[in-house]
């Protein structure tokens, strides 16, 4: 079936989409971008994501490149036209096409948008049964990682470094030898007290979607959880640790850097929370 994406005021196939040299995400990686979710042919937590798409762009000074329930609308569309009952749509915004300068163009330009959409298959049961390995590497990234900018060679090579090792994330650690958050997940541990802690949102990390919500689970479930920093050292003493995003839900972490964390099996509270953020957004155990 051919995959049909819309850019800039056309649905097009996918392979046939074509973008300007001069489009200054391609030149300058200006722009901004969202992944939502898509379960039973329906957008996950649209409001959360379409809010940050707001944010980023506000952060950026990058207009809108349409009204935000028209965007929603051709996102739906996308899915439809795709027939994706499970996977995610991917939307782009540029600052649009401009002679190359690093300053903004002086005359208004149109942003650029990049609709597209992807079926994921189900997380391999051996993933979800032994839990996920990763490494860590220095977060190397600018101060704006609150911005979900299209600017990610460090997460690029932090997750090219996991696979290397045959990790399946890579946690970023600052210069202070805290963990600010994974190369596109969010970073949790479960401390050896039992207390739940992630990083506050702040310039340092993206405020995760997946994060937001699985942190009112936590407030509906009742559990403690303190919205700080956390070392790697932390990390290492954990009784558990877990990662949050769009593509992993809730995923134990049972090795860090080749060690195992807690009993080495993926811990209660994280299986606890997978469940309760499935059920939360609607969806069946999986
Ligand atoms: N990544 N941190 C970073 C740096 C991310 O890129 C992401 C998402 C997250 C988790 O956010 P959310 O729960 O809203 O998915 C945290 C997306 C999925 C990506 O780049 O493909």
């Amino acid at each position: 079936m051919t995959q049909i994406a819309y850019l800039n005021g056309r649905y097009v196939p996918r392979a046939q989409a074509r973008v300007r040299t001069e489009d200054r995400g391609y030149q300058f990686g200006d722009g901004v971008y969202e992944v939502i979710p898509v379960h039973a042919g329906r957008l996950i937590a649209a409001e959360r994501h379409f809010d940050r798409l707001g944010r980023s762009l506000g952060e950026l000074r990058i207009a809108w490149p349409m009204k935000r329930a028209a965007l929603e609308i051709i996102a739906r569309e996308v899915i439809a036209r795709n027939g994706i009952q499970q996977g995610g749509v991917y939307i782009q915004v540029t600052r649009g096409v401009a002679p190359r300068d690093h300053k903004f163009p002086q005359n208004p330009v149109t942003p650029g948008l990049f609709v597209s959409a992807k079926r994921t298959r189900p997380m391999p049961a051996a993933l979800l049964r032994d839990g996920a390995a990763i490494i860590t590497v220095p977060d190397q990234r600018w101060g704006r990682c609150d911005i979900k900018s299209l600017n990610l060679l460090p997460n690029v090579l932090a997750k090219q470094a996991a696979a290397e090792q045959g990790a399946h994330e890579a946690w970023l650690v600052d210069k202070d030898g805290n963990v600010t958050e994974g190369s596109s997940t969010s970073a949790w541990i479960v401390t050896a007290e039992g207390v739940l802690a992630t990083r506050p949102n702040g310039n340092e990390i993206l405020p995760g979607v997946t994060r937001a919500i699985v942190v009112d689970v936590v407030h509906d479930l009742g559990l403690k959880l303190e919205l700080r920093p956390f070392s790697l050292a932390e990390a290492h003493r954990a009784r558990e640790a877990f990662l949050t995003s769009t593509n992993n839900y809730v995923l134990p972490i049972t090795r860090i850097d080749g060690r195992p964390v807690g009993d080495g099996k993926p811990g209660p509270t994280a299986q606890r929370l997978r469940a309760a953020y499935l059920a939360a957004t609607d969806r069946p155990p999986s």
